[in-house]
Parts: C-alpha cells; structure tokens; sequence
C-alpha cells in the first residue's frame, strides 16, 4: 500500500492537511529538544518519505537514523537528503523487529507509523528495546478530536471527502480509505499512554494537536 502511494505522499500530506503536518512534526522536534544534542543518536522509525528525519537532524546537533520497510519511500527520503549538510542513514527495516542492539539509542520517534503495525504494544516494546534507561519517545499519531462539533465535522471530512481527493491525486483510493478506518481503530490518547506506560515508558504525558486531530505523546524509558 505505502509503495503505491509513496511518489504523491508528501504532496497528499501537505495538502489534505493544509500544511499542518509540518507544525506536528516540528512538535515533535520540540519535545525532544533536550536529546537533540552533538553525539545523541536518534532513531525516527517508520520515517517514510523522511520528512520527520530532516526537522530531527536539522533541530539540533544529534545523528538522526531513519528507518522504514517500504523501499520506495525509502529512495524519496534519501533523494531529499542528499543534498543536506546533515547525512541521515535511511535503513530498510521491520519496526517490528528493529536491526540495532538493546539501548542504542538516546531518543526515538514514530509518526503516523504505530497505528499502521500488526500490534501496537509490540511496536511500543521493541522502541523500549532499542532506547537507553532515560532515553526519550515521541510518539506522534492521529487521535480522537475533542471538541464534540469539531469532531463531527472532522470525522465527515476524514471518512467521506480525503478519500476522494486521495483517490484522485494518488490513483489509490483504497489507502485513503485505510487511513480513517485505521484512525477509528487506533486507540485513544488516554488508551495509548496507558499502554505506553504498560510497554514499559514513564513520565508519560501528551498533547493534543488542532483540537485532538493528532496527538504527541512522549516518555522516558523507564529502567
Ligand atoms: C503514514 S506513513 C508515515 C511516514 C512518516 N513518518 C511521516 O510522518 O510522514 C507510515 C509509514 O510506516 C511505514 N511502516 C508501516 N509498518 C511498518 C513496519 N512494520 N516497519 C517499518 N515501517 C513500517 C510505512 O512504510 C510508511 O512509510
């Protein structure tokens, strides 16, 4: 499904969000401004077309890895890395099983990636797995709108209009069908701190973005 959309994603993002997409991940970039630091290492899994990977590399001093299982988002991401004074390694791989030892890295993100894995308290533990005692998770995913009308109009545009525009700019109406199917089935941001606490994460806190559309939680590896 990703390959197949994967030559039209960044401008489907950009535009069935109205560009907000690149706030959210500059969030994410914030949270975790302690961690960006010179000799940190930070791992951006299900990076895609890499967009996340840049902001990461370019707020701070840290050597940004992106990894991914779809080989062509992969060679969008490195296209558009390559000219960047940053080198960020893009590495195909199961987020499920991540290709790196325990406690390799200082901090990790996923965004818009957890909801799409066969099990989200498996994604969650393999990210505990790969993070140092103290190391920092960010966790950015579409979540559960919180202002009652907004959220009504919200689910009328998520399940009815982004498929068509999807459909039509991408040729692949099924994944943005998928998108808002797997939105409803995702867990909740009260739901998916819990089950980060569960995965062995503390300090656990979120926000909501524009409204609850999105939500970015983050946590410390606990020890
Ligand atoms: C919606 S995109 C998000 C991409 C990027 N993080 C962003 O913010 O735009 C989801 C990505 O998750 C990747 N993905 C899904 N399941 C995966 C898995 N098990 N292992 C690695 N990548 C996976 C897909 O290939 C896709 O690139």
């Amino acid at each position: 499904m990703f390959s197949g959309i994967a030559g039209r994603y960044d401008l489907l993002n950009h535009l069935l969000s109205g560009n907000v997409d690149k706030l959210w991940r500059r969030r994410v970039a914030r949270s975790l401004q302690s961690s960006l630091i010179q000799g940190a290492r930070v791992l951006d899994v299900a990076c895609g077309t890499g967009d996340l990977s840049l902001v990461l590399a370019r707020a701070g001093e840290a050597q940004v890895v992106g990894l991914d299982f779809c080989r062509p988002m992969l060679e969008i991401a490195r296209r558009k890395t390559e000219t960047d004074s940053r080198a960020i390694p893009f590495v195909e791989g199961d987020a499920l099983r991540l290709p790196f030892a325990d406690e390799t890295f200082d901090a990790a993100t996923i965004a818009f990636g957890l909801r799409n894995l066969a099990g989200v308290s498996d994604g969650l533990k393999e990210l505990r797995r790969i993070l140092r005692t103290g190391g920092r998770l960010a966790v950015l995913e579409f979540s559960s709108p919180v202002v009652p009308g907004f959220r009504a109009l919200f689910r009328f545009y998520f399940a009815r209009v982004l498929p068509r525009i999807g459909g039509l700019v991408s040729g692949e109406r099924g994944a943005y069908e998928y998108l808002p199917d797997s939105v409803s089935r995702f867990p909740d941001q009260k739901r998916l701190a819990e089950l980060m606490r569960e995965a062995g994460f503390e300090n656990v806190s979120y926000r909501n973005l524009t409204g609850g559309i999105a939500a970015l939680h983050t946590g410390t590896r606990a020890g």
